[in-house]
């Protein structure tokens, strides 16, 4: 039976947890693949509103099954506090599932991840801080502890010893900083082992199972296309791969597996942290969407760069991840305005782009080339169905997914839960 992927399309904070939330009715299993508490994915259910950094969505659907699967990088203090935040508002953790060979991010790298952005200085990559970056480089690097080292103190202690002897060095010497306790850290984590055992789990195990017997898997992706490692605005990128390639090997289930790769879409663009972004607006135009669209860091409380939409970057997410769906969040934000211009193509150097140009100097230098579309006035967040929206909102959407070649499945008219217009199934 199926299984499929939702994913990022832009920089991120596309309104990825709103789209899991809706298909949460539909699916079994919810299983996030990569990154960890960088993300912040909100929730609004009535009057609730929720902000899971952690936990896959599907946390807030009783009937879902959430994962955190192999790919993911775990805070576990984060982690549990996370899930006690829950409790007290009524939601049980109790069928959460983590991989057993999901990565820990330990003390060392949430100080390393502040030590080496300081140095950067200007070229800083305004990380969250998370620790998220370190923890992947020592998992490539055959240094990290995983989960299941949770469930053998002899292992876990000489792991934290092996790695402190050496990120002791890097602290103390190259950067200047206190060194960390191995004996503390052991304890810290040993403590955690055992709040964190019960939910241990072959997850990759789990899925296959689960898929065979007919189940439906949501993978949910963290961040999105042009944040990943391969594919993104590298070096200013998280270290992961939030792409629908990497969804595989970050749950544990093959390719063939996949029948829907649902990319999130928003009707402009935002971005948080450094990088290249040409369609970003630095005058009174950015500040209006930032403020009508809320766009402030569920993580870090950063103001996010704010810019029109660019049809670009759509077209490269739809090509990098086989997007067959897209869910596209937040047309309400754009009503008001008497047009809306949407960036078709890059120019760099006097020379037409239609694809993402093939160097990151030639993307710092692309300067978009504008189409302007006709906007809407009306209200359209009690919009129930296509037909409800107005013309000029319509051939938005129409332009939006001829320009990004896939079809546009649902749209997003408001934060809460049921204001989005449904124009196919999704699943
Ligand atoms: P994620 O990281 O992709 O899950 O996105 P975030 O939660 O970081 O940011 C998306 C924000 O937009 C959240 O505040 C959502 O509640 C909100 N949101 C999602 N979809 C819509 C929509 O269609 N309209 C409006 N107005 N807000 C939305
Ligand atoms: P969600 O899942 C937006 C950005 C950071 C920084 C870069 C690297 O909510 O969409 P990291 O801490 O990952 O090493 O930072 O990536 N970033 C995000 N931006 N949404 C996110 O997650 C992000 N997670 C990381 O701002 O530029
Ligand atoms: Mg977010």
């Amino acid at each position: 039976m199926p299984a499929a992927v939702l994913v990022g399309a832009q920089w991120g904070d596309e309104g990825k947890g709103k789209a899991t939330d809706l298909l949460g009715g539909d699916v079994d299993y919810v299983v996030r693949y990569q990154g960890g508490n960088n993300a912040g994915h909100t929730v609004v259910i009535g009057d609730q509103k929720y902000a899971l950094h952690l936990l896959p969505t599907g946390i807030l659907s009783p009937d879902v099954v959430p994962v955190i699967g192999n790919g993911v990088v775990i805070d576990p203090g984060v982690l549990l506090s996370e899930i006690d935040g829950l409790a007290k508002r009524g939601i049980s953790a109790e069928r959460l599932l983590i991989s057993s060979n999901a990565h820990l991010i330990m003390p060392h790298h949430k100080a390393l991840d502040k030590v080496t952005e300081r140095y950067l200085g200007k070229a800083k990559i305004g990380t969250t801080g998370r620790g998220i970056g370190p923890a992947y480089g020592d998992k490539i690097a055959r240094m990290g502890v995983r989960v299941q080292d949770l469930l053998d103190p002899g292992i876990l202690a000489k792991k934290i010893e092996v790695a402190l002897t050496e990120k002791n060095q890097v602290l103390t010497k190259v950067y200047n900083r206190r060194g960390i306790d191995p004996a503390a850290v052991l304890e810290e984590y040993l403590a955690y082992a055992e709040r964190l055992k019960p939910h241990i789990a072959d997850t990759s195990l789990v899925l296959s199972k689960a898929l065979d017997e007919g189940k439906f898997v949501l993978l949910e992706g963290g961040q999105g296309t042009l944040l990943d490692i391969d594919h993104g605005t590298y070096p200013f990128v998280t270290s992961s791969s939030p792409t629908s390639g990497g969804a595989c090997a970050g749950a544990g289930i093959p390719p063939n597996r996949l029948t829907k790769i649902i990319g999130i879409l928003k009707a402009y663009t935002t971005r948080v942290g450094s990088g290249p972004f040409p369609t970003e607006l630095t005058d009174e135009t950015g500040e209006w969407l930032r403020r009508t669209g809320g766009e402030y860091g569920v993580t870090t409380g950063r103001d996010r760069r704010c810019g029109w939409f660019d049809a670009v970057i759509a077209r490269y997410a739809t090509r990098i991840n086989g997007i067959t769906d897209y869910f596209l969040t937040k047309l309400d934000i754009l009503s008001g305005l008497e047009s809306i211009p949407v960036c078709v193509a890059y120019e760099v150097d006097g020379v037409r782009h239609d694809e993402i140009p093939m160097t990151q100097t030639d993307f710092h230098h692309a300067v978009p080339v504008y189409e302007e579309l006709p906007g809407w006035k009306e209200d359209i967040s009690n919009a129930k169905s296509f037909d409800d929206l107005p013309p000029n909102a319509q051939s938005y959407v129409r332009a939006l997914e001829e320009m990004s070649g896939a079809p546009i499945s649902a749209i997003g008219v408001g934060p809460g839960r049921d204001q989005t217009v449904v124009v196919r199934s999704l699943v």
